[in-house]
């Protein structure tokens, strides 16, 4: 099996969203060698170029992702003109503020959009992976946190989401790559 690489980008004011990634993360170095995690602040475009499969998650503000993450996106339009990421595998999850319904959705969907700009072969979320029904949707896994509840969040049950996706994602990496 071809080693691999997995880069994560993350938006998160709040650190929810982080410790999503950090779960996505856990997961995929179950498969790759080398997984790497990155705010979209400091995200450069060369670990894109580097990377095998391109996860990106991000808090919901106002129904959308963050500015921070809709920043760096606009930084790879270089990468755009010349088609550098197309077939790279893509994936995306996001964290939402109570009920989950502000955009959670939406986010992902924006997510994947610029995803398949770039031309990434896109990997949901199946419906076979851990709490899929209580932690996801189809387009990746959604945490749905709570600030009146006792912890911040995510739940266990969301993190344990997370970490399957990152596993599948770079599961499907090596497949692709060999
Ligand atoms: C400025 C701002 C706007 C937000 N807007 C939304 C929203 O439109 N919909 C929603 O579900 N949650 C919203 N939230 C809640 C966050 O999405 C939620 O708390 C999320 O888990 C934060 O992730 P983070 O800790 O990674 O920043 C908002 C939070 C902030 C700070």
């Amino acid at each position: 099996m071809q080693p691999t690489n997995v880069l994560i980008v993350v938006a998160s004011e709040t650190g929810r969203t982080l410790r999503m990634a950090e779960a996505l993360a856990d997961g995929a170095r179950e498969i790759s060698k080398t997984v790497t995690l990155t705010s979209a602040a400091e995200a450069r475009n060369e670990q894109l170029l580097a990377a095998d499969a391109i996860v990106l998650g991000s808090g919901v503000h106002m129904a959308g992702m963050e500015s921070s993450m809709r920043g760096f996106l606009e930084r790879t339009s270089p990468l755009w003109m010349q088609g550098e990421l197309k077939g790279k595998l893509g994936a995306v999850f996001a964290s939402a503020g109570a009920g989950g319904r502000g955009g959670g959705e939406l986010t992902l969907i924006s997510l994947l959009a610029t995803l398949a700009e770039h031309g990434l072969l896109l990997v949901p979320m199946h419906n076979r992976l851990d709490h899929f029904a209580a932690a996801g949707c189809h387009w990746g896994p959604l945490a749905e946190t709570n600030p009146g509840a006792t912890g911040p969040g995510p739940t266990e049950t969301q993190l344990a989401s997370a970490r399957a996706h990152g596993r599948w994602v770079a599961e499907c990496v090596a497949r692709w790559s060999s």
